[in-house]
């Protein structure tokens, strides 16, 4: 058993293992959309398929209340003799993926995946919805896991393995939490979680991503008049909504950028100094990060007293992610709309708490209800923040076979972005989690265009492949 038969097995059969990750990708599994229920089942029977191929034994399960009213969650296990050495893993990805709109934007279909060759930076990728979040990072270990069994027969080679992939990770994961609950015993019996669903410092740069960003998401509603009106008969001398709530809405942040709602920062841990150089030693450059989306050097603005890299991996935010209100047809019409809402999202860190914040920022809006007006509130849920252990025996494998298999040294990063499986796995079970994801920052996940570099793929299919030699050595 060795890990460089299966980096072979992994180089002969990479053409195979490509089409496979484009049948899946093929299967248009928006998990937010009921019209895509379906597609959404079947991309989750193909997982299970292919885990199954791979020894494992695996079981599609029901979530929601009523009970088959979320996607399914696929759980598989390794099966086969009991000398398994090392930690359990529980290895944890989703199947769904974004809504591929606005479609027009897309230069080929979204599901249907095409191979395109490499133009200057850009390395030769698949471009598809969901080939880097997160179909491409998951095929990544489900091809690991394929080399290891049909190398050794043994299904996980000799690390047992326990995969959960749900299919409502990027509409909240709404069914995750009662299904973490009920199956406490089973999840509580591994010793810790692994990720592929983030992002490596650069190109050529693999990284362990530490921490990742807990999250609130609101909307709040302004309701004025029972009825839209004729601007030049009421303005002026009645609420517009969209006036008021805009004005509310301003209020947000202060003259320094910091969030503006009472205790919002309580509980925000302070940056140690040797973080702050760790992060310095990093050679982030901003300036290529900001042209990269078409912005100036000067367009680096967030709070007072921050770099770059620390208002995103540090620092909590609060953004407007959708305003929704009055006229927005062609032309114009004299109108006054009856009530206008607001999308906002609150990246949040350690200590920060989802739902204490939530009141916190209803609180405040409550205390700035314009005359005659009322709020309504919807709570789109959010999760918890999470910063890993870094010394832990198993993330020191992670680290390891990243080096072996990739040929350098992961750095370690965090990132803005929020998976809240974590923060749930680490309440409810104790578990610690390794971040160990392949993904570009100009991978344009949520975006039209997705990609996923094969460069990145094979980087990932190849430490995951080595982390089972790391970790069947190690203490659990
Ligand atoms: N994989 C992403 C999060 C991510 C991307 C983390 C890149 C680190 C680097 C995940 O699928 C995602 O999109 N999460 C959502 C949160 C969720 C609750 C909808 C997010 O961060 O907005
Ligand atoms: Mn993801
Ligand atoms: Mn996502």
């Amino acid at each position: 058993m060795s890990t460089q038969q299966v980096i072979d097995w992994l180089d002969q059969h990479e053409e195979q293992s490509i089409e496979r990750m484009i049948d899946w990708l093929r299967i248009p599994s928006v998990g937010t959309d009921p019209k895509h229920d379906a597609d959404t089942a079947k991309a989750a029977q193909w997982a299970a398929d292919h885990l199954k191929a791979s020894g494992f034994s695996v079981e599609l399960m029901e979530t929601g209340d009523p009970a088959g009213s979320g996607q399914p969650i696929v759980l598989a296990t390794t099966t086969g003799d009991d000398d398994y050495t090392g930690p359990h893993v529980l290895f944890y990805g989703h199947y769904d993926v974004q809504p591929a709109d606005p479609i027009e934007l897309w230069e080929s279909a979204p599901f249907e995946p095409i191979r395109k060759a490499a133009e200057g930076e850009i390395g030769e990728r698949i471009v598809a919805r969901g080939a880097c979040d997160d179909k491409g990072q998951v095929m990544m270990f489900l091809e690991a896991m394929r080399g290891w069994y049909e190398t050794t027969g043994k299904p996980g080679g000799g690390v047992k393995y326990t995969v959960l992939l749900e299919g409502e990770e990027e509409s909240g994961s709404v069914n995750l939490e009662r299904f973490v609950e009920e199956h406490k015993d089973t999840l509580g019996a591994t010793d810790v979680c692994l990720i592929s669903d983030t992002g490596m410092l650069g190109r050529g740069k693999p990284a362990i991503t530490y921490g990742v960003r807990g999250l609130t998401y609101l909307e709040v509603t302004l309701i004025g008049p029972d009825q839209d009106l004729h601007s030049g008969l009421w303005g002026g001398k009645v609420p517009n909504p969209i006036n008021e709530l805009t004005k509310v809405l301003s209020q947000l942040w202060d003259d320094k950028r910091r969030v503006t709602i009472p205790n919002f920062y309580d509980g925000v841990r302070d940056l140690t100094q040797a973080e702050r150089d760790a992060w310095k030693e990093l050679g982030v450059d901003p300036e290529a990060a900001l042209r990269g989306i078409g912005l100036p050097p000067e367009a680096s603005i967030g709070e007072d007293g921050f770099s770059f890299i620390e208002r995103e991996w540090a620092r909590p935010t609060c953004d407007i992610n959708g305003i929704i209100g009055g006229y927005t047809g062609p032309g114009a019409k004299t109108v006054i709309p009856s009530k206008a809402s607001a999308k906002l999202s609150f990246r949040l860190v350690d200590d920060q708490d989802s739902e204490t914040i939530a009141s916190s920022v209803i609180e405040w809006f409550k205390q700035r209800t314009p005359p005659g007006c009322k709020w309504e509130f919807q709570n789109h849920g959010g999760g918890a923040p999470a910063t890993c252990a870094t010394e832990s025996e198993p993330l020191q494998a992670a680290f390891r076979a990243i080096e072996r298999g990739c040929g350098f040294k992961p750095s370690m990063i965090k990132s803005g972005g929020s998976i809240p499986v974590a923060g749930l796995l680490k309440t409810t079970v104790g578990l610690e989690t390794i971040f160990m994801g392949f993904g570009l920052e100009d991978d344009r996940v949520h975006s039209p265009n997705e990609k996923f570099e094969l460069d990145c793929f094979r980087m990932g299919a190849r430490a995951h492949a080595a982390l089972v030699e790391e970790l069947v050595g190690s203490d659990a």
